[in-house]
């Protein structure tokens, strides 16, 4: 099956669901069984079959074997949050004594979990340069248990060579961890690219209309149980609504991303002729540092991107973001509409360095006409005069 085809029919069964066309909202905590031998024989491993509500319902498996059949894993589980997807898959493989090679572009709060909660739990977290490809090797120690990735950096954008690392990581039997939100799972294959956990912040693209906090982590056969159990005992579970809106965002993935690297594109190739701007950061362009990467691990690309200005006070900055008007100030990205903010990643960064003088804008472009959006970022970037 083609991607669109299987993003239309995967994880729904009319056959079995009455005929509705979608998996309906199952609600439940207490799953009751037949006898009293059914109840005392249930497979503590066994996640995909009614247990107790903690553990999922048909709902929550609709949309967990969607987002793992779409990106060719394993399994999936979804998580409450992006970040409760990022912290539980570090904690299953990260135990006190062990090593983790954290990339330096990495979601900030994803830094901050390996700061609050794994170091001062006995684990060495160590940051390194994002295009650091091969030679994360010398970086491997007998006690590295995870790489964790993020390609490209959402701030900055860096795109990583995934596969270089993973054949590097996989050469000492290491598993490779990556943030794919950014890739999503309609145009980043990352099981093909040598990932082992992939792992997402639904709340972007999956859910794609800014209304549910969600995330998903999908694995590979030998990394399933590892993460499957960590969830189960944390005791993480997402409720069957949201999932139902997960899932029914997810259907849509194809046109919206396609549309939106379509508007992210005229917008970026705009900005890039533009006096004010000194770089465009965003891989899907032919002069982007990691285009050649991005074309050939990725089949598209999201429409979330960097732009450096050239040098101006903060206060200029600040008129630039209130003067844009169709663009919300906030955090997040990958609804329908479009978002700005002005990140500082050189407030965050240990291994690379980022120039503070040069202030960064990050951009996610909507679905909103690109004609529009460019005159309104026209009728702001003046305010940096
Ligand atoms: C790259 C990346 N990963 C993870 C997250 C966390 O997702 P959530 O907001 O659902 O916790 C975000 C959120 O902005 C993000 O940008």
């Amino acid at each position: 099956m083609k991607k669109d085809t299987l993003l239309t029919h995967v994880g729904r069964n009319p056959a079995q669901t009455h005929g509705t066309v979608n998996t309906p909202v199952y609600r439940t905590s207490t799953v009751v069984f037949a006898d009293l031998e059914s109840y005392e024989h249930r497979d503590p491993d066994d996640f995909k079959s009614m247990r107790y509500g903690i553990h999922g319902t048909p709902t929550t498996w609709a949309f967990e074997e969607a987002v793992a059949k779409m990106e060719g894993g394993h399994q999936a589980v979804a998580l409450p949050s992006g970040l409760a997807a990022i912290t539980v898959a570090l904690a299953a493989f990260c135990k006190s004594g062990d090593h983790l090679l954290v990339t330096d572009s990495a979601y900030a709060p994803t830094r901050l979990f390996c700061e609050r909660q794994l170091r001062p739990n006995g684990i060495e977290v160590e940051y390194y340069d994002p295009l650091i490809g091969a030679g994360i090797a010398a970086l491997l120690r007998p006690n590295t248990k995870a790489v964790f990735c993020e390609a490209p950096g959402s701030l900055t954008f860096e795109m990583q060579d995934i596969p270089a690392i993973a054949a590097a990581a996989h050469a000492r039997g290491i598993p490779v961890l990556a943030d794919t939100t950014w890739g999503t799972p309609y145009f980043f294959r990352s099981f093909e690219r040598g990932v082992d956990v992939s792992i997402h912040a639904a709340t972007k693209y999956i859910v794609g209309h800014s209304d549910v906090l969600m995330g998903v982590v999908v694995t590979n056969r030998k990394c399933w149980l590892p993460v499957r159990r960590a969830v189960a005992d944390y005791g993480f579970c997402v409720s069957p609504d949201d999932c139902y809106l997960a899932l029914r965002g997810f259907r849509t993935i194809g046109v919206r991303m396609k549309q939106q690297m379509a508007n992210a594109l005229e917008v970026a190739r705009w900005l890039q002729a533009r006096p004010e701007v000194q770089r465009v950061l965003y891989p899907a362009l032919e002069d982007d540092p990691g285009h050649a990467i991005w074309k050939r691990d990725f089949d598209g690309a999201a429409s979330l991107f960097g732009l450096v200005l050239h040098a101006v006070p903060r206060n200029k900055v600040a008129a630039f973001v209130n003067a844009l008007q169709l663009f919300g100030i906030g955090s997040s990205w990958g609804g329908y509409e479009s978002l700005v903010t002005a990140p500082q990643p050189e407030k965050v960064r240990t291994a690379t360095e980022w120039n503070p003088d040069s202030p960064l804008i990050r951009l996610h472009i909507g679905l909103e006409d690109p004609a529009d959006l460019i005159a309104d970022l026209e009728q702001a970037l003046a305010r940096l005069h």
